[in-house]
């Protein structure tokens, strides 16, 4: 119960993951990269040809996801998805399965079990509100959505995919509404988040300050 907790939450592309993997490689930290589990149950539930509005067979595909991580990439059962996790189609889809109550709580205790020494950085929508409640520091990340649309279109084509601006900024703004609007774990900063607007910040600059934060909590 004392394995220290560090949680950064935000919007879709707002950066949580890049700055979640930046600050865990500082404090020698493990890193649970939440959206990803959300990403796999759509993935399964498209392999399995199950609906992603079918909640009790979602969930079911959700509490017994053959999910591995190794050496920084993702498996579904044999095979590598971390590049097919990242598909823009993928993240509509997780954000569809993530409204189900019964797929959040099929993934509860998969996310706690992340938690292990000597600490964790969890990254997310919901890790400072519903997972780790008693996490000793909650980063709220935030960044205007043209910033976000600018760096998810970097990041695809960076991947090898096709993605246009003005297409991704509509569903960013759709996942987001979604994100925000669900009665199951609706995105909402804690009541205790630092909140941290990193549009004009650098990566090397936001690091820093979520260092800082911790320093003082810890
Ligand atoms: O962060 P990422 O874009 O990978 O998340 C994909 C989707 O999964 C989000 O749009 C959100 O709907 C959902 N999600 C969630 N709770 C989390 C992490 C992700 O609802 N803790």
């Amino acid at each position: 119960a004392h394995i220290p907790v560090l949680c950064i939450d935000g919007p879709t592309a707002s950066g949580k993951g890049t700055l979640a993997d930046r600050v865990a490689d500082q404090l020698g930290y493990w890193v649970l990269d939440s959206g990803a589990l959300y990403r796999a149950t759509a993935l399964a539930a498209r392999c399995a040809g199950v609906a992603l509005d079918d909640e009790p067979r979602v969930a079911a595909l959700a509490a017994r996801l053959p999910l591995h991580f190794e050496a920084g990439r993702c498996f579904l059962d044999e095979e590598d998805v971390t590049d097919a996790l990242r598909a823009e189609e993928v993240g509509l889809g997780a954000s569809a399965v993530a409204a189900l109550p019964a797929v959040r709580q099929a993934l509860h205790q998969l996310q706690l079990s992340f938690r292990r020494v000597p600490g964790l950085v969890a990254d997310g929508r919901d890790m400072g509100v519903a997972i780790f409640p008693q996490a000793q520091l909650k980063v709220f990340l935030t960044a205007s959505a043209a910033q976000r649309a600018e760096r998810r279109y970097k990041q695809l084509i960076s991947k090898g995919f096709s993605a246009n601006i003005a297409g991704l900024l509509q569903d960013l703004e759709a996942r987001d509404a979604r994100d925000k609007s669900r009665s199951a774990s609706p995105l909402a900063p804690a009541q205790d988040a630092r909140l941290l607007d990193n549009s004009d910040l650098s990566i090397d600059a936001s690091v820093e300050q979520v260092l800082a934060w911790w320093d003082e909590k810890r």
